[in-house]
């Protein structure tokens, strides 16, 4: 099994190149399903998540045309298969995604119903209660989702229980090829969203109000060739400004896109990191010691609870006491003992971490346990004196392109060691 060796102690310097948004990758990968002709995807991360979603489509008898590592073509005009099998799921459980395209434009589905994962028991009744109301019937046969709307999606007015990213997608999706109109109200609002349906409307829908917490769908989309550059990655851009201020150093994340990340940038100034617009992205410093800062997670435009773990890396060596409430996922504490074992200072309180700052990190063997958890224990050994050495380290390819090559050319002392 891999595993990443960090000797810490240097400050960063340099530029790193945001990439695609993994997060509007995979509902966008599974959008080309609805529609006959090709969709081109540009500005794809290089993520196992990205090619484990192109793998579930191609199963499906999408035709998958890689053209190098960030762009594919894809011909959904020969989809011919409506069932996503448990491998495909366990490997990802935002494979799930495929199930309302597949549902919207073939009328049925069979997709294995997603276990829970580290950071909690992830259900999808959101997603199933939003295709219900357009019309279709869902039961579960031991472990499977079997979908079926014989006569077609009906257009309605779907109201979700709390603003799902995941069940927004869904809704969003398969509203596009139901007879007549759709309002989601309670709607995510998150940049990913957004760009799922600018992907959409590109290949032929007509959506209005993605972003806002109601989404207006007209159904019947006559679907056409498109092309779709996707967003640049917030959670990348906040870990990497996070990666700046925890070593004290200043890095240039060309690509970035302030407007996706105001509440991380307010608590993170907060704290005395500086940001500031530069001609290829944004320029985050941190010079002199950061404060301590309490912060809540919420569904944005709210503190993203995808970059709680890093921003609790980061309050370890702060000055002062920090307050770190979860509120969007049960069990995204995963990182703390690992954290602690860094020699950082966290008490866990139900959802509630409380973080005694100013601690002098020392380097040590630790483990990662889920994607973001595990970028944290990169971010602290950063700042650990001497060696930590992350075993499991596929959960950060997950999710990060290059992360060691990118963190190694702005002088951070990090190697991969395999076996
Ligand atoms: C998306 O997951 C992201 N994943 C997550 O990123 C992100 O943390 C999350 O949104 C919140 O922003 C992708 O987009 C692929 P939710 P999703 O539905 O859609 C509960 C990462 O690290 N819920 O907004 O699954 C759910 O259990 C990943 O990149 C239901 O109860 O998130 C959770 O507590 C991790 N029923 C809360 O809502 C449902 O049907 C938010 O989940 C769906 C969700």
């Amino acid at each position: 099994m891999e595993r990443l060796r960090i000797t810490g102690g240097e400050r960063l310097q340099g530029t790193v190149a945001i990439a695609g948004a993994k997060n509007a990758s995979l509902p966008i990968i599974a959008a080309s399903l609805l529609s006959p002709e090709t969709l081109t995807i540009t500005n794809l991360p290089a993520l196992t998540d990205v090619a484990t979603m192109l793998d579930v489509i191609a199963e499906h008898g999408a035709h998958v045309d890689r053209n190098g590592p960030h762009q594919v073509a894809i011909d959904g005009g020969r989809v011919d298969h409506v069932e996503a099998s448990y491998g495909a799921i366990r490997r990802m459980r935002a494979t799930v995604l495929v199930l309302g395209p597949l549902v919207a434009r073939f009328g049925k589905a069979r997709v294995s119903l997603p276990g829970g994962c580290a950071i909690g028991t992830r259900p999808v009744d959101l997603h199933l209660k939003a295709l219900q109301t357009l019309g279709t019937t869902v039961d579960t046969d031991g472990g499977t989702i079997v979908a079926n709307a014989p006569n077609g999606l009906t257009g309605a007015r779907i109201v979700l229980a709390s603003p799902s990213v995941g069940a927004t997608e869904t809704a969003m999706m398969a509203a596009t090829a139901a007879k007549g109109e759709t309002e989601i109200i309670n709607a995510a609002q998150e940049p990913e969203v957004v760009d799922l349906a600018t992907c959409l409307v590109a290949m032929g829908a007509e959506i209005e109000g993605a972003g806002t917490h109601r989404i207006l769908i007209r159904g019947e989309t006559i679907w056409r060739t498109a092309k779709h550059a996707v967003i640049p990655d917030r959670v990348e851009t906040g870990t990497y400004a996070v990666a700046a201020a925890i070593t004290g150093g200043q890095l240039e994340l060309a690509g970035a896109r302030l407007e996706h990340l105001a509440a991380p940038e307010q608590v993170l100034e907060s704290c005395g990191v500086a940001f500031w617009p530069s001609d290829r992205g944004l320029i985050v410093s941190a010079p002199d010691p950061l404060q301590a800062m309490d912060i809540t997670t919420e569904p944005f435009p709210g503190f993203p609870t995808d970059l709680q773990a890093q921003f609790m890396a980061l309050m370890s060596v702060a000055e002062g006491t920090s307050t770190i409430r979860e509120t969007v996922f049960e069990n995204r504490f995963m990182h703390v003992p690992e954290l602690n074992r860094l020699g950082a200072d966290i008490k866990l309180q139900g959802t509630v971490a409380t973080v005694k700052g100013s601690r002098e990190l020392k380097g040590a063997p630790v483990a990662a346990t889920d994607l973001r958890a595990s970028v944290s224990l990169v971010l602290a050994g950063l700042a650990a004196t001497g060696e930590t050495v992350i075993e499991n380290i596929f959960h950060l390819d997950r999710g990060y392109e290059a992360l060691d090559v990118k963190l190694t050319r702005c002088g951070a002392r990090i190697e991969r060691l395999s076996g």
